[in-house]
C-alpha cells in the first residue's frame, strides 16, 4: 500500500500551546486525515522539543528537575491535542532514548564525513528563537520575531560546514520545484542560497541540558541540530533499520514560516552530509495573528486553544482555522470572526441543511428513502466535478480551497432544494417518483459533502453521515469509493441541531464594514437552546408546505441560509437606511491587510467608514465610485478608526468582496435612498 509520512514542528514546552501552535497541528491533522481517506498508509508524527534553554530556565523557576517539568508538560500538550482531535500516530520527545541514539548516530556520521570542525563563536543568540543571529537579522538591535535584545555570547563551538552544500541545495531546488512550498517561501530560500551560506555553530558549551557530542562530551548538541533529528529518530534511525527504511524519506514536513530556513536549508544539508535522502516536501505555513501581531505567548497575544474549542466545539474551530486562513498565508483569529463564521457556515448553512433534509425525509417518507430508478441525478455531475476539484486542491495542500469546494456542494444542494420544490411535489400523488428522487439526491449530496469535510470536522461529519444513512462504514471511509454517487435507498435519522445558532454573534462574514457588526460581540454571544431550533423544518403534523416554501426563493447558494431566517416586515426593512454614496478619499489602514479607511459623500455630509475590501480594491481605484452604504448603523471602532456606516458588498466564491455599485451613477446622486 502506498504510504505517506508527515510531521509537524516539535514544540518548545516552556509554556502551554497557544492557538498559533495549535493551528499547525490542526492543519497537519487535516492533511493526515485526508491522506488516510485517500487510502494511503499514513504515519503522522508530532512531538515536544525539550532541550531548550527556555525549558530549562522555566523548570528552574518552578524548582523542578527539567525532565520532571517536561513530563508534566507532555500531559498538558497531549490534553490539548486530544481535545482538538489531532490524530497523530506517534509523539516523540527529544529526551527519549531513541532520540538520543539517533542524534548521536547522525552527528557522528556528519563528523565522519568531515563536515564538523572546532571554532569559536562570538555573536548574538536569541534564546526565544534558540538561534544565532547576525546584525543584519536584527531590527533596531532586537530580534524581529520576539522583540527582545539577543544575548552576546562567546564560546567554543563545533561548526557544521553548511557552506559546502549551497550548490547542491540550489540544484535540488531547481530539480524539485515543489520541494519548498508555498512559492513565497521557496523564493525567500532561493535568494538566501544565491547570497551564499555560512557555516553554522552546532554545539553549545557550559550547558548540561542537552545531548552530549559523542566526540566531545563537554559540549551538548545545539538544540536545533538536535531537534531536527526527531524526524528520523521517531521512525527508527539508529535503532530499527527496517522501520526507518519503510518510512524515510518523509513526504511532508509542516512547519511555520519562521523556521523554514532550518527545514529547507540546514536540515537537507545535514541529510546530504549523512548520505540520507531528502524530504519530499516542506510546507511553510503562515502565522495566526491576533490584532495584527503574531499570536505568541511571549508577546502576550495568545488565545488558549482549549478556550476556543470550549466556546463552540473543536470541529468549528478546526474548520475556521483551515477554511478561513489561506494555507501558506497569515490569517487573523478574532472571537467575532470565529462566531460569525460559525453562524454562517455551520448553524445557518450546513447544520440547517442537514436538518432540512432529515425533516423532509421524515415528513414525506417517514425517514425511509427508497432506491430510485436511475434517472440522471441533477447533482451527481456537479458532485463529481467538485470532488475532483477538492482532490486537486487537497493534494496540493490548498486546504482552504478544499474546504470552500466542499461548501460549494452544500450551496448546490441548497439551490437544488429551492429549485426542485419538494413541498410542491408532495402535493401531487403522480409526482411521487420525482419526490423520491429529490429526497434521495439531497441526502446523497449532503453525505458526499460530509465526507469532503470529514478531515476538518471528523466528529460532526461522522454524525452527519450517520443521519444521512451511512452508519456502517464511517470508521473506514474511502474517498473514491464513498464519494461515488449512490442512488441506493437509506434510512435518514433526525436529531437536534448539531450547531445551535449563536444569538448576538457577528452575522456578516465578509462585510464591507466589519465595524457594523464587530463591536459588541464576543463573550456576550450565546447559543440558542434546543427549544429554539435553528431550522424551520416542516412541522410535524402541521402545514409543512408553508414552512418549506418560506425557504424557497433564495438563491444564490450562499444566501439560502439567510432565507431560513424570519421574514422582515416592510416596516422593519424601511428602518434600514441604504443610501447612494460617492467615495471621495480612501487609504490603507496601517497593519491591516483587509481594511481601508474610506471617506464617502452621503449627500448631506461626508462620512468616514472602515471597509474590509482591501483584498479586492486598491484605495486609488475607489475614488469617484458610487456605492451603497448602510447609513444608520451604530458607529464602531476598528483598528483605532471610527467607522460610521457600512459599504455593501457581495462575496465571490473565493471569499473576496465585490462592491455594489450603481448601474447609472449620474441618475442617482449621493444621498439617494436605496430600497
Ligand atoms: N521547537 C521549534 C521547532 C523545532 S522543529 C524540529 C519551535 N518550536 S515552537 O514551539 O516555537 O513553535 C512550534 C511551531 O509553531 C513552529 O512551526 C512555529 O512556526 C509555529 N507557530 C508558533 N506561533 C505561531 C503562530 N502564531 N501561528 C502559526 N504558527 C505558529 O519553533
Amino acid at each position: 500500500m502506498p504510504r505517506f509520512y508527515l510531521t509537524t514542528a516539535i514544540d518548545y514546552v516552556n509554556s502551554r500551546p497557544h492557538l498559533g501552535t495549535a493551528y499547525e497541528k490542526v492543519t497537519a491533522d487535516v492533511i493526515a486525515r485526508y491522506r488516510r481517506l485517500c487510502g494511503l498508509s499514513t504515519h503522522f508524527l508530532m512531538g515536544n522539543d525539550e532541550h531548550s534553554q527556555n525549558v530549562y530556565q522555566r523548570a528552574m523557576e518552578l524548582g523542578l528537575e527539567p525532565r520532571v517539568f517536561c513530563d508534566q508538560m507532555e500531559q498538558v500538550f497531549r490534553e490539548v491535542w486530544a481535545k482538538l482531535d489531532v490524530s497523530f500516530d506517534d509523539f516523540i520527545r527529544t529526551t527519549e532514548e531513541r532520540h538520543r541514539v539517533a542524534v548521536t548516530t547522525l552527528v557522528q556520521r556528519i563528523a565522519d564525513a568531515g563536515d564538523l570542525y572546532e571554532g569559536e563563536y562570538e555573536g548574538w543568540y536569541c534564546v526565544s528563537c534558540e538561534a544565532f543571529k547576525q546584525d543584519k537579522d536584527l531590527v533596531d538591535g532586537n530580534c524581529p520575531i520576539h522583540h527582545t535584545t539577543p544575548d552576546w555570547i562567546k564560546e567554543k563551538n563545533h561548526f557544521f560546514r553548511l557552506s559546502r552544500y549551497r550548490d547542491r541545495l540550489l540544484q535540488h531546488y531547481e530539480a524539485h520545484p515543489t520541494f519548498l512550498q508555498p512559492d513565497v517561501r521557496r523564493n525567500e530560500m532561493l535568494r538566501l542560497l544565491e547570497r551564499g551560506l555560512e557555516d553554522i555553530s552546532v554545539s553549545r558549551t557550559g550547558q548540561s541540558w542537552g545531548i552530549p557530542l559523542p566526540f566531545d562530551p563537554s559540549s551538548v548538541v545545539y538544540v536545533w541540530f538536535d531537534a531536527l533529528i526527531n524526524y528520523i529518530a521517531a521512525i527508527g534511525y539508529g535503532t530499527d533499520d527496517e522501520r526507518f527504511n519503510r518510512w524515510w524519506p518523509v513526504d511532508l514536513h509542516v512547519v511555520g514560516k519562521d523556521i523554514t530556513r532550518f527545514h529547507a536549508v540546514v536540515w537537507p544539508a545535514m541529510l546530504m552530509s549523512a548520505g540520507l535522502a531528502l524530504p519530499g516536501r516542506v510546507f511553510g505555513h503562515g502565522w495566526v495573528n491576533w490584532q495584527g501581531q503574531r499570536m505568541s505567548k511571549s508577546l502576550g497575544t495568545s488565545v488558549d486553544p482549549l478556550d476556543a474549542a470550549d466556546r463552540l466545539g473543536p470541529d468549528p474551530l478546526r474548520l475556521y482555522l483551515v477554511k478561513e486562513i489561506a494555507y501558506g498565508q497569515d490569517g487573523d483569529f478574532t472571537w467575532e470572526r470565529f462566531e460569525a463564521h460559525y453562524n454562517a457556515d455551520l448553524a445557518n448553512n450546513l447544520g440547517n441543511l442537514v436538518n432540512r433534509v432529515a425533516a423532509m425525509a421524515h415528513k414525506y417518507r417517514g425517514g425511509r428513502l427508497t432506491s430510485v430508478a436511475p434517472a440522471t441525478p441533477v447533482l451527481a455531475d456537479r458532485a463529481a466535478e467538485l470532488v475532483g476539484r477538492y482532490r486537486a486542491a487537497m493534494d496540493e495542500h490548498q486546504l482552504h480551497t478544499g474546504m470552500a469546494v466542499a461548501f460549494d456542494l452544500i450551496d448546490a444542494t441548497n439551490e437544488f432544494i429551492t429549485r426542485s420544490e419538494p413541498w410542491v411535489l408532495a402535493k401531487t400523488p403522480d409526482r411521487r417518483a420525482e419526490l423520491d428522487q429529490a429526497l434521495l439526491e439531497m441526502s446523497e449530496a449532503v453525505r458526499i459533502a460530509a465526507i469532503l469535510l470529514w478531515p476538518a470536522m471528523p466528529a460532526s461529519c461522522t454524525e452527519i453521515l450517520r443521519r444521512m444513512g451511512q452508519a456502517d462504514s464511517v470508521d473506514d471511509l474511502q474517498l473514491d469509493r464513498d464519494t461515488a454517487w449512490s442512488s441506493v435507498g437509506r434510512q435518514i435519522l433526525k436529531g437536534s441541531p448539531i450547531w445551535p445558532r449563536l444569538e448576538h454573534a457577528a452575522s456578516h462574514v465578509v462585510a464591507a464594514a466589519p465595524g457594523g457588526v464587530g463591536a459588541s460581540k464576543g463573550a456576550n454571544s450565546k447559543m440558542t437552546n434546543e427549544t429554539e431550533p435553528v431550522v424551520q423544518p416542516p412541522q410535524e403534523g402541521g402545514d409543512g408546505e408553508a414552512a418549506v416554501t418560506d425557504t424557497a426563493p433564495a438563491p444564490p447558494a450562499q444566501a439560502v441560509a439567510e432565507a431560513e431566517a424570519p421574514r422582515l416586515s416592510f416596516d422593519d426593512f424601511m428602518k434600514l437606511h441604504l443610501r447612494v454614496a460617492k467615495v471621495v478619499a480612501a487609504e490603507a489602514i496601517p497593519k491591516s491587510k483587509k481594511l481601508l479607511k474610506v471617506t464617502v459623500d452621503v449627500g448631506t455630509e461626508e462620512r468616514t467608514l472602515v471597509a474590509g475590501i482591501a483584498r479586492s480594491y486598491a484605495p486609488d481605484t475607489l475614488i469617484g465610485r458610487s456605492v451603497v452604504v448602510v447609513a444608520n448603523l451604530e458607529k464602531a471602532k476598528l483598528m483605532g478608526v471610527e467607522s460610521d456606516g457600512m459599504m455593501l458588498a457581495a462575496t465571490d466564491p473565493e471569499g473576496n468582496p465585490v462592491l455594489l455599485t450603481l448601474d447609472d451613477p449620474a441618475a442617482a446622486p449621493p444621498g439617494s435612498r436605496v430600497r
